[in-house]
């Protein structure tokens, strides 16, 4: 955040902060510009950036507006005779179809999330568990033997790719074709000559799950979620094919590249600290809490929009009706009202309140198959290849982390090792 010129600026309408989360100032500074904006005199500051947004930065402020969601809408309207979008859960709004659940309100909110909510259950993703473990494993054999690694291309990215495939009902076989898009989608920016191609497969994999939608009509009821959407009533009739599009739409680009960008920080931040590395890999009780401390540290899901509806207040700021809210989960995490020595990272951090799988309605529904996934990632890489290094001058941050806060790339070298098993993954 600039501080102006004679004075800060007092981040109202009349004098905002700028404030881009898409900026690479952003990227490089981001928990720097929110402690900047906390402890300035608008703590909920308006910047001008992408037609204007307010940027709360205090956890209680950030939660008091996930919680009011009949104030603070997630719901996109696309308008039927000219196509344009406004609402939604982006900033800035990109014309693609609604994802369900998390651009509905209430009351359709509540039946849109019931109907997933048993697929994602504790139990649900701890049945997961031997799958993921496999493939981790499976994953990491593809490379074992030649002492180098891309984390991200090499396992990372594929499984989350794959188990959320798994779950729901997709060809595991063409896991390339979805794992990858899910990852190019995110950091390919929109002006560059390679976007045409990267949208063009993200459209092909939203294809491929209406044709499996159609085969699983077809087929007696199957335990997936896509022969779920095939069959089960809804509300007392069938989902239409935009509906479990947009199911799709929010698994697969919710689920995937968050869990991608949480492990490969960690993988990085192991790296950079081997005295915690060792602990992890002498202590494996202490993966539940430092998970969580991830997960509040590098808020992989950065952010998501909210959109006032009614004339209010926060934490005496006035939002008008039509004003939209950038909701920085990571900002949340490191306010020190609420987390004692936020920048610093602590394993054993307990309790840990943090916002990383957002607060109130809207609170991930993946957060148990996300953190089943990351542990069997993290618990391959230290069992198999402990002594990894990473090649840090060659890895590539995505240029935006507004969203998500990932890597495009991350090479490793390690020492080489015999592979387990010459089963292909997916
Ligand atoms: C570390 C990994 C993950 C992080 C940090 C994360 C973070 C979040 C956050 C912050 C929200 C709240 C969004 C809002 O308030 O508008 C959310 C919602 C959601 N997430 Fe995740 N997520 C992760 C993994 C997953 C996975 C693996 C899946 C599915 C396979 C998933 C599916 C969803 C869905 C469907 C929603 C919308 C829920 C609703 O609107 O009711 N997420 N996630």
């Amino acid at each position: 955040m600039s501080e102006g010129t004679a004075a800060a600026p007092l981040g109202t309408k009349a004098d905002p902060i700028v404030f881009d989360h898409e900026s690479p100032e952003y990227a490089a500074r981001w928990a720097e510009e929110f402690r900047a904006i906390r402890e300035s005199r608008c703590p909920i500051a308006w910047s001008g950036a992408h037609g204007g947004y307010f940027v709360p930065s205090r956890y209680h402020d950030i939660v008091a507006i996930a919680q009011d969601s009949q104030t603070f809408s997630s719901a996109k309207q696309v308008d039927a005779l000219t196509g344009n979008v406004t609402g939604g859960v982006l900033i800035p709004t990109i014309p693609v179809p609604t994802a369900y659940p998390i651009e509905t309100d209430r009351p359709a909110w509540d039946a849109y999330r019931g109907f997933i909510n048993r697929r994602f259950a504790p139990k649900a993703a701890e049945a997961r568990r031997d799958f993921a473990r496999r493939h981790a494993s499976l994953l990491l054999d593809q490379v074992t033997e030649t002492g180098e690694i891309d984390f991200v291309a090499d396992l990372t990215g594929p499984l989350p790719a794959i188990v959320t495939m798994e779950m729901m009902g997709l060809p595991l076989a063409d896991w390339r074709d979805f794992a990858e898009p899910l990852h190019e989608i995110i950091y390919t920016p929109k002006e560059s000559p390679e976007f045409a191609g990267v949208a063009l497969r993200f459209q092909a994999m939203f294809d491929r799950c209406l044709v499996e939608l159609r085969r699983y009509r077809e087929l007696p009821p199957q335990d997936n979620l896509l022969s779920a959407f095939a069959h089960e009533p809804f509300e007392g009739r069938l989902l239409t094919d935009d509906e479990v599009l947009g199911y799709c739409n929010n698994i697969l680009s919710g689920g995937v590249d968050t869990t991608t960008a949480l492990t490969t920080n960690v993988l990085v931040y192991l790296w950079r600290n081997p005295d915690e590395r060792q602990r992890l890999i002498d202590d494996p009780a202490l993966l539940p809490t430092a998970r969580e401390e991830f997960v509040r540290f590098f808020a992989p899901q950065h952010a998501v929009a909210r959109n006032c509806t009614r004339d209010t207040e926060v934490g005496g700021v006035p939002i008008a009706a039509g004003d939209r809210i950038y909701m920085p989960w990571g900002a949340g995490n490191r306010d020190p009202a609420v987390f004692e020595d936020p920048d610093r990272i602590d394993m054993a951090r307990f309790p840990n309140r943090h916002i990383g799988f957002g607060a109130g309605a809207h609170r991930c529904v993946g957060s148990f198959i996300a953190r089943v996934m990351f542990e069997e990632m993290i618990k391959q890489v230290l069992a198999r290849i402990p002594d990894y290094r990473i090649d840090f001058a060659r890895a590539r941050r995505y240029r935006s982390i507004g969203i998500i806060n990932g890597w495009m790339n991350m090479p490793a070298t390690f020492t080489p090792r015999p592979r387990l098993s010459r089963e292909a993954p997916g």
